[in-house]
């Protein structure tokens, strides 16, 4: 495939995707299509931002027109959709904003697409990123989300995320586009943008601030680091049979209690702390409104399919990602601050 078109490429699972496929794939030109929303930051790329077969647009996928001249202009025979709202708080506070992008702009992006390529479905591809909480919520008995679970969103987010789902399998079913979809567990890594819980944390004890635990802290989350899931959406934009979805997970439960205590363990030993500095700062608040109890990803169709399996270990994954954000406290520093949304405003107007 020649020319890619990655949206949402300037956001964190986004970004860690596009360095991948830039630097992989010499041969093909990656266009970077995202609106620099507050979780948008070509920071993220600087170190591929000055290679050839690399292009950054702003643009919003909601512009219907922008999103087909952009088609047109760079002859994209591929197109992998990660823009959206992502954070699920924000979706408990302003649900339109997450209908509009999540929803209305996947569906503009199949429809600028649909129109682009009219029918000649010959090499090309709509790989749509998802989530998991469109499974909903599981119980703690060992269960696991599978490709054939029900659909069961709780949230506003993972709302818009299974509406943007079944659009994209309605335009294959409707329209014979090739689409892919997978479903992915929480990630990790460097580049998240610090509201989610182990960026925001590792700033808050940083700081010395508190570190909000949402109820009892006994909610499970399946963690899977960045670079694995880039690694995925490689394999199966390239591997992937049309039509199909597949999970995405890293067979990684942990409850937040546990994992919060891990993350300050390593986070103080890296500080150079006595062990149990900032176990004063865990602080237990009122629970995340519809607060889903459990995700677990059954991953086994993409690991007996495509031969995909995690490879690094949560131990692994998890120093790093604390180290980095440490090493990088520059970047921490300039994305709570806003700094880093004056530049954009300066470069490019209004935000
Ligand atoms: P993110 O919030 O870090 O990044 C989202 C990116 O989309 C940003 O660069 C933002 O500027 C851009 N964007 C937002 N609205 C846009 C618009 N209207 N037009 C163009 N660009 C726009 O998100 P993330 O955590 O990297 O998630 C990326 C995708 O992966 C999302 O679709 C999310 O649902 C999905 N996903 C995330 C996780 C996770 O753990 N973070 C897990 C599974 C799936
Ligand atoms: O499962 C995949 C999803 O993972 C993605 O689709 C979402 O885009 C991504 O944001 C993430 O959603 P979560 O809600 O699971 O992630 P978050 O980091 O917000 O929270 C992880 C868990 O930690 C969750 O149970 C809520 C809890 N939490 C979170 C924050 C921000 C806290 O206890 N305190 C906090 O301050």
């Amino acid at each position: 495939m020649g020319n890619i078109l990655i949206t949402g490429g300037a956001g964190f699972i986004g970004s860690h995707v596009v360095r991948r496929f830039v630097r992989r794939y010499p041969n093909c030109h990656i266009i970077n299509f995202d609106k620099l929303t507050y979780a948008g930051n070509l920071a993220n790329l600087r170190d591929v931002e000055g290679m050839d077969n690399y292009t950054f647009v702003r643009g919003d996928v909601c512009d219907y027109d922008m999103v087909r001249e952009v088609l047109c202009r760079y002859h994209v025979d591929g197109i992998i959709h990660l823009a959206a709202e992502s954070h699920v708080d924000r979706s408990i506070y302003d649900p339109f904003t997450f209908a509009q992008t999540n929803v209305m702009g996947t569906l503009t992006m199949l429809q600028a697409a649909k129109d682009y390529w009219q029918g000649n479905w010959n090499g090309k591809l709509f790989y749509h990123v998802s989530t998991d909480e469109v499974y909903g919520s599981l119980a703690v008995d060992g269960s696991r989300f599978t490709e054939i679970s029900r659909y069961e969103p709780h949230s506003p987010y993972s709302a818009s995320k299974a509406s943007s789902d079944h659009f994209v399998r309605a335009f294959h079913d409707t329209y014979g586009m090739p689409v892919v979809v997978t479903n992915c567990s929480n990630n990790y890594g460097p580049y998240q943008f610090p509201e989610k819980l182990i960026p925001l944390f590792i700033n808050n004890i940083r700081h010395g601030r508190p570190l909000p635990v949402y109820g009892s802290g006994e909610n499970v989350r399946d963690w899977l680091y960045v670079e694995d899931h880039a690694r995925a959406v490689d394999i199966v934009f390239h591997e992937g049979r049309s039509g199909e979805t597949y999970n995405i997970g890293g067979a990684n439960e942990w409850r937040n209690i546990d994992l919060v205590r891990l993350l300050v363990r390593i986070t103080d030993r890296l500080l150079g702390n006595a062990p149990g500095t900032s176990d004063r700062l865990i602080t237990h608040v009122t629970d995340r409104k519809g607060h889903d109890m459990r995700y677990a990803i059954d991953a086994s169709k993409l690991t007996g399919e495509l031969g995909w399996q995690p490879e690094y270990s949560f131990e692994q994954g998890l120093e790093a990602t604390v180290r980095w954000y440490l090493d990088n406290d520059e970047w921490l520093d300039g994305v709570t601050s806003g700094d880093y949304m004056n530049y954009y405003a300066r470069m490019y107007g209004d935000r």
